[in-house]
């Protein structure tokens, strides 16, 4: 905001996103993935994402931030909050002002995980400095994405079975070695046939190809690669997490009817048919992707809840900085009793 004239100028705050806000961030997927975790299994999808989008509204009020949501709940017509374009954040000191942040949320990536009590839904956000974040339609989006062993050695375009002999060279095993992750679609019938065919094993899932995409690039949590369409949404924060992990990802959007040609359009999209990696995606210098489980899953536990309060694991990564932490929190609701702190 300009300055008034007559006034003090407004200062801004100098901060490192990547250094002095992970913590913040980090509460606010606790926050969401706690009120979430309460509907587990309840079979109430709406209300599960409904109390996850108002927990992690609330908590973005004590960040010490000017940020903006780059992809969030929808429209602002559509969604009453985390809309995009919503500014959030704390209200600056008198004569200060916040750091501009763009932000992308998911608030329950998984919501009928959530809803069933199945694995791996997870509360997710990635941050970064403006324009570091790909406005991303809300449309479908193929991707293919690997391990940091596999960084400019695949091809959107090749036939699935080359993908996967390029995927176990580089990961030094044989094709019927390897582990790829599909979401259970019947648009992906071919694609798991061809799977199926070069020998590769295939884990259907029925939700959330944003944490099966973290999993890929993380060695040991049993994936290889992830293949197929998801939520381009979700494309681009998966983008901002393996930005962090230096891992390899491959994407483009599918547009698949004159009506979304002419909303990419206005979007500002010309080359509808582009190739993106994940720098593309999350070209942001600064970078910050925080997530918190929900349910328990491959990389992360769900929350767990106990008579003195409940236990939250996190992650959080910086690109700049090149950390990964994880957070095991403790959150107590009120003082524990004479026995002490009971941790589960
Ligand atoms: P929600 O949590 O928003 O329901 O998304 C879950 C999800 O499975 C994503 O992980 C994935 O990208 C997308 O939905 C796939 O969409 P669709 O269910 O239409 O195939």
């Amino acid at each position: 905001m300009p300055d008034k004239p007559g006034s003090e100028p407004v200062r801004p705050v100098e901060i490192d996103i990547e250094q002095d806000l992970a913590l913040d961030f980090v509460r606010v997927v606790e926050e969401a993935a706690i009120a979430s975790a309460r509907t587990m299994g309840q079979g109430e999808r709406e209300k599960s994402d409904q109390v996850a989008v108002q927990a992690m509204r609330q908590a973005f009020e004590h960040v010490n931030i000017d940020g903006t949501i780059v992809i969030g709940e929808g429209e602002r017509d559509k969604a009453p909050m985390l809309y995009i374009g919503e500014q959030v954040g704390a209200k600056p000191p008198e004569g200060l002002s916040h750091p501009k942040v763009d932000i992308a949320v998911d608030p329950l990536e998984g919501t009928n995980l959530c809803a069933t009590g199945a694995s791996n839904s997870i509360v997710v956000l990635a941050a970064s400095e403006p324009g570091g974040l790909l406005h991303a339609p809300d449309c479908y989006m193929e991707k293919l994405i690997a391990g940091p062993a596999c960084r400019g050695a695949l091809d959107i375009d090749a036939p699935v079975e080359e993908n996967l002999k390029m995927i176990a060279s580089c990961l030094e095993r044989d094709v019927t070695d390897l582990t790829i992750v599909v979401l259970d679609r019947p648009r992906h019938e071919k694609l798991i046939a061809s799977i199926r065919k070069a020998g590769a094993r295939i884990r259907l899932i029925q939700d959330g190809d944003l944490s099966a995409g973290i999993a890929a690039a993380v060695r040991g949590a049993g994936v290889d690669a992830v293949m197929g369409s998801g939520g381009a949404p979700e494309g681009v924060i998966t983008a901002a997490a393996l930005r962090c992990l230096h891992a390899e990802m491959l994407a483009r959007l599918v547009v698949n009817s004159p009506d979304l040609e002419e909303r990419m359009k206005s979007m500002g999209i010309r080359d509808t048919k582009r190739i993106y990696t994940a720098r593309d995606l999350a070209p942001g210098k600064k970078i910050i992707f925080a997530a918190c489980g929900v349910t328990r899953g491959a990389l992360l536990n769900g929350v767990r809840f106990f008579g003195d309060g409940c236990r939250t694991h996190s992650v959080v990564m910086t690109r700049k900085t090149n950390k990964v932490r994880f957070v095991d929190a403790v959150h107590l609701s009120r003082p524990p009793g004479p026995r002490g702190v009971r941790l589960y």
